[in-house]
């Protein structure tokens, strides 16, 4: 018997996404330059961290780590390879990866390794989308607050294979600072580069979008006012997979391809830190904006947002240490900083900030926001939130958050609603390639109400079962 147990190791998988895609499109010599591009920034990766590949899959590598701190870190080196490969490329060139990772012990036998292990990190490798690292609990809980990674909680899954659904995260990562901080050249003057999408949004190719015109059209109008200095703040609600993350991303693509600075942030369940989405979106503007712009940025509020993204601190080391103050004007010197940043950051080019799952957000979050909306002196800047519409009692914070704004009329709802059979189509017919018979766009649309997270389930129920 040559199988050994070889004790507990981390196992990461990684997939490259449409890659037959990849390959009709450019033909077999361009693809293998861009099969062994692809490799050898994985590769780079792993050896940087000391990871010992086990096997090529094809389209992606299985790699151990025994440290599960190692195999994190070399995901989302991974990921920031990718993403500053991705660009310098060209639409057909860019590359997106999945990654999955998870802790166990396996069964070695010569240089392969087989168990639960290894399925159950395929597995969250598979669920993963492009550009996105899947962990589970094990791995989160194993890295603890070391390298202070964010973790999403996705809630348990059921993967293919497994007995029990899984607790799942997500781990966000920011593309690499280094790169991005590449000052100017000093002799081009002129308007800054447009900082690149919050990874959340960037995730590569997506399904296609239909209709939801009615409702492009009120967040075009808000943004025409907004282009002319006025503030604004939406409010996207619905019941849950009605859509409202899908519309926020998809107008933030596109004031994004207009030269808008879109950021990016979520409440969660857990909400392990206060001020969450905004932490999230000043944390993408540090992390993407060259020095010289976040220096003049920042100039007057710096030393006060170091107490929500501490990296700041590192990429100005000149920062004054702000001052002691009371706990009670220091939150109000907080909101006020908050507020100025994002007049100073819109100055440069608009700002879509998306405040996801607002039902969801802690009261400084919402005191924030509220701080934000009411503060005097007009800037460039849309707030687009979400939330769900029936987590929302009338003791919840962000329904009281709401009666006070809504006295100031001081923003505009877009209540969504289940996509029509016209849609519900066209939804099908991305789908399968082709158009569907209107018995099954009929039973479908009865079926799900129009509402695309079940169509979406739907449709891939119908896919696996044949
Ligand atoms: N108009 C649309 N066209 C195509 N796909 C859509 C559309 N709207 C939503 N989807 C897809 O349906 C799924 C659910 O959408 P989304 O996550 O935006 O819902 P949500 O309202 O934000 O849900 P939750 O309340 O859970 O956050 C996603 O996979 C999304 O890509
Ligand atoms: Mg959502």
């Amino acid at each position: 018997m040559v199988e050994a147990r070889i004790g507990t190791v981390t196992l990461l998988f990684t997939d490259l996404e449409r890659s037959t895609e990849i390959l009709q499109k450019l033909g077999d010599d361009e693809a293998q330059v861009l099969w062994r591009t692809h490799f050898s920034l994985l590769r780079n990766a792993v050896s940087a961290r000391g990871g010992q590949e086990v096997k090529n899959l094809g389209d992606g590598l299985m790699v151990v780590f025994s440290s599960a701190l190692d195999a994190l870190a070399c995901a989302v080196a991974m990921q920031q390879a990718v993403h500053r490969h991705n660009e310098q490329q060209e639409e057909g060139h860019r590359l997106q990866v999945r990654v999955g990772l998870h802790v166990g012990e396996p069964i070695r036998e010569e240089d392969d390794y087989f168990g639960m292990a290894v399925v159950v990190a395929k597995r969250l490798c598979d669920r993963a989308q492009g550009g996105q690292i899947l962990v589970s609990d094990l791995v989160r809980r194993l890295v603890g607050s070391r390298g202070s990674y964010t973790f999403r909680d996705l809630g348990p899954l059921s993967l293919k294979g497994t007995a029990e659904p899984l607790s799942a995260y997500e781990v966000v990562w920011e593309p690499a600072a280094e790169e991005l901080a590449a000052p100017l050249p000093p002799h081009v003057e002129g308007p800054a580069a447009p900082l690149p999408l919050p990874p959340l949004l960037a995730i590569g190719e997506r399904t296609t979008f239909v209709g939801r015109e009615a409702e492009l059209e009120r967040l075009r109008h808000h943004w025409e006012r907004v282009r002319t200095g006025q503030r604004q703040l939406v409010l996207l609600t619905g019941e849950p997979g009605i859509g409202k993350t899908r519309l926020a991303a998809e107008f933030a693509l596109a004031a994004h391809a207009e030269g808008a600075t879109v950021l990016f942030g979520r409440s969660d369940e857990a909400a392990a830190l206060p001020y969450q989405p905004f932490v999230e979106a000043l944390r993408h503007y540090v992390a993407t904006c060259s020095p010289n712009e976040l220096r003049a940025r920042l100039r007057a509020t710096g030393a006060e947002l170091t107490g929500l993204v501490p990296e700041l601190a590192q990429r100005l080391s000149d920062l004054p240490a702000p001052p002691p103050v009371e706990p009670e004007r220091g939150r109000y010197r907080l909101y006020e900083a908050f507020t100025t940043f994002l007049a100073e950051a819109s100055q440069v080019s608009p700002i879509v900030l998306v405040l996801d799952d607002l039902h969801l957000a802690d009261r400084s979050t919402l005191l924030l926001l509220k701080h934000i909306v009411r503060s005097p002196g007009q800037s460039p800047l849309l707030l687009l939130g979400t939330y769900r519409e029936i987590e929302i009692a009338r003791t919840h914070p962000l329904a009281e958050t709401l009666a006070d704004l809504r006295r100031d009329r001081a923003f505009e709802r877009v209540s969504l609603q289940g996509l029509d059979k016209g849609n519900v189509g066209a939804l099908i017919g991305a789908w399968a390639g082709q158009e569907a018979p209107p018995a099954l766009i009929e039973a479908v649309h009865e079926l799900t109400e129009g509402n695309p997270f079940f169509i979406e389930e739907v449709l891939r129920h119908l896919v696996e079962t044949g």
